[in-house]
């Protein structure tokens, strides 16, 4: 092995161009591949930022020659060389460096390496348990180190711009109080404490607001936040949010500072210039048409409420639907009348995962009569009237849901989604932000029986429904909004709950004794007694944003070391056993088989 001592790094293995040719340069990095045509043998180096072609020629130097022929893939190496241009017809435009390589007249080799258990071309499939593993391998590769680079650049940006718009950035405490987002806690026994236990934040909700009390006017917090819910492909039991806190502010504010803020990341991180102010859609509209809080704006196949032409049909499956109070909606998915007796059925299929019961379509045809089989069902004065409000046309089809609105709306806005990717209708190119506001304050949860949050416990109700908050709780609206990307909920936050007697009353109306609030929140209870400034703020999924701007499809490709969907880490293998002692240290008595 050879050391580094006397030799200094000249440039990156992305820097070199046409215009250095003739230079020596000194560059390190890792052997990507080797190629050895004829007896000169080509590496392509590689490092963080990019991939230079280096070429060991037995005419130019016989000795080094002799060396290179060792090397194999992931060895570490230092070159000193010539920049020349690649022979005629040689140039790799798919690289910033394909004009050029670099005649190494010395090597040193300043590792090896062991045969890594995947490529680390581009090319190759691995699996993500593999990768997760190995993952200082994997983030060798440079679309993985494109995304850490780009994740850089992002908290960079967002950082110069909050810090311009008078943000102090402030830590705030991991091992903490339970804090209320609505997911279950991640626990840490105290040991000097016995039967006490820390709770990891699931966000800084309750510090940010009283960093207000406290005067700080602005806070923001790239900060990491803990929830033990069921993972997905953008969930992460520890995840990333930008989160703020502003006083003296009404939602209109926050919002134009987000906007600001989203508009400077994109043209700063990816050079997009976006058009503000983003578009704004009420909730209430947002599930009439999408069947979600979160809709993809980026096509259409909207929700049609079919519920009043339908309310006195034959067809059972639709009447029983409105008569017990639910919905019959249809998506009209334009010319696709062909669609198949199977596509039909896993369509079906699909939409049952959902809760749906069935999925009841036409097919419009040529001479616009409709080929279904609940067509019999209906009058000719129905049949127009749901064609009319449809908008049909020869060659379209119809697909519908008849129940209970969650399960209408749930199953129909995951069907929309599933026709566009069918139907190729999601264009990466387009960038569709949506502010969702108005939720309801509050919703019944059927199954705990009482009502609950919407957003959190501390958000503010509208001043001008707060008279319904006892006598019909549903009807209350919050100051709540979110920010939508893609269909895809990237941010939300509100403006708070400032005064105590209002505190109580939500409180109340939530169904949390003046104990149960004394014992979990008395500290921002008593802070909102001294003096609260009127606030309000929001928190981005940093990890979600990224994943978004860097085109992946999860966000554990935008995480250096993430976690798996059963929420362990195949490095370390976290989590692991403790021994009995540390157990016992903490005052915990185990019942489980070791
Ligand atoms: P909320 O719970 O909506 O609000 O979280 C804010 C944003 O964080 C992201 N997010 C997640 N990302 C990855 N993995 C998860 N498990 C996960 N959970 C949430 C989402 C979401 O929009 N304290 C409030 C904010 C406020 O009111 O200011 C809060 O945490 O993109
Ligand atoms: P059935 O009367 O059960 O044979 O159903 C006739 C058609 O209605 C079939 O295409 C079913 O998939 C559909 N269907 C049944 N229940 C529902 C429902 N709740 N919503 C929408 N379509 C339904």
């Amino acid at each position: 092995m050879d050391s580094l001592a006397g030799l200094k790094r000249t440039h990156h293995c992305n820097e070199l161009g046409a215009g250095d040719i003739g230079k020596e340069v000194v560059l390190m990095g890792w052997v990507l591949r080797r190629r050895d045509h004829g007896g000169v043998i080509f590496i392509d180096l590689r490092d963080r930022e990019g991939i230079t072609q280096v070429v060991f020629n037995p005419a130019v130097n016989a000795e080094v020659h002799a060396k290179a022929h060792a090397l194999r893939s992931e060895w570490v190496l230092a070159v000193r060389g010539r920049v020349e241009a690649r022979p005629e017809g040689m140039a790799n435009p798919k690289i910033a460096t394909g004009e050029i390589e670099v005649l190494v007249s010395e090597l040193r080799i300043l590792n090896t390496s062991k045969t890594p258990p995947f490529p680390l071309d581009e090319e190759v499939e691995v699996s993500e348990n593999l990768r997760l593993k190995y993952r200082y391998l994997d983030l060798r590769r440079p679309s993985m180190a494109a995304n850490l680079i780009m994740r850089h650049r992002a908290c960079q940006a967002i950082r110069a711009y909050l810090s311009g718009n008078g943000f102090l950035e402030i830590e705030t405490p991991v091992l903490t109080r339970s804090t209320p987002e609505g997911a279950r806690d991640y626990l840490v026994p105290s040991r000097v404490n016995a039967g006490r236990f820390y709770a990891l934040p699931q966000s800084p909700q309750l510090f940010k607001q009283l960093l207000m009390v406290a005067g700080m006017d602005r806070y923001y917090q790239i900060v990491k936040c803990f929830r033990d819910e069921d993972l997905r492909a953008d969930r992460q039991p520890e995840f990333t949010q930008i989160d703020m806190e502003l006083s003296f502010v009404d939602e209109e504010e926050v919002m134009a500072i987000n906007e600001g803020l989203i508009v400077h990341l994109f043209k700063e991180v990816l050079g997009v210039e976006l058009s503000t102010p983003f578009p704004r859609m009420t909730y209430a509209e947002a599930v009439a048409r999408y069947g979600t809080d979160r809709p993809d704006t980026r096509f259409g196949l909207e929700l049609i409420d079919l519920s009043d032409i339908v309310r006195q049909c034959n067809f059972k499956v639709f009447r029983a639907a409105v008569d017990g109070g639910g919905v019959v909606k249809c998506i009209n998915a334009k010319g696709c009348a062909d669609f198949s007796r199977k596509d039909l059925d896993d369509l079906t299929a699909f939409v049952g995962q959902f809760g749906a019961r069935g999925m009841a379509w036409v097919k419009i045809k040529d001479d616009g009569s409709w080929q279904s089989p609940i067509a019999k069902f209906f009058s000719d004065e129905e049949l127009v009237g749901m064609g009319r409000k449809a908008g049909v046309e020869p060659g379209d089809l119809l697909l519908f849901g008849a129940d209970r609105p969650e399960i209408v709306h749930q199953s129909l806005a995951e069907l929309r989604l599933e026709l566009a990717r069918r139907l190729d209708l999601l264009d990466p190119a387009r960038l569709d932000f949506l502010w969702v506001t108005d939720f309801p304050l509050l919703e019944y949860d059927a199954e705990e029986k009482r009502w609950v949050a919407v957003h959190h416990p501390f958000t503010a109700p509208r001043e001008e429904d707060l008279e319904f908050l006892e006598s019909d709780p549903g009807r209350v609206r919050s100051r709540a909004y979110d920010l939508v990307l893609n269909g895809n909920e990237i941010g939300g936050g509100s403006i708070r709950i400032h005064r105590t007697d209002l505190q109580k009353r939500v409180f109340a109306a939530l169904g949390i004794s003046d104990e149960e609030a004394a014992e979990k929140f008395a500290f921002l209870l008593q802070a909102l007694e001294y003096g609260a400034p009127p606030h309000g703020g929001l928190a981005f999924g940093l990890d979600r944003l990224l994943m978004l701007m860097a085109g992946c499809e999860s966000i554990r490709d935008v995480i250096a070391f993430p976690k798996t969907q059963k929420a362990t880490c195949p490095l370390t293998e976290a989590p692991s056993s403790v021994s009995r002692r540390q157990l016992t240290e903490l005052h915990l008595r185990p019942d489980w088989k070791e």
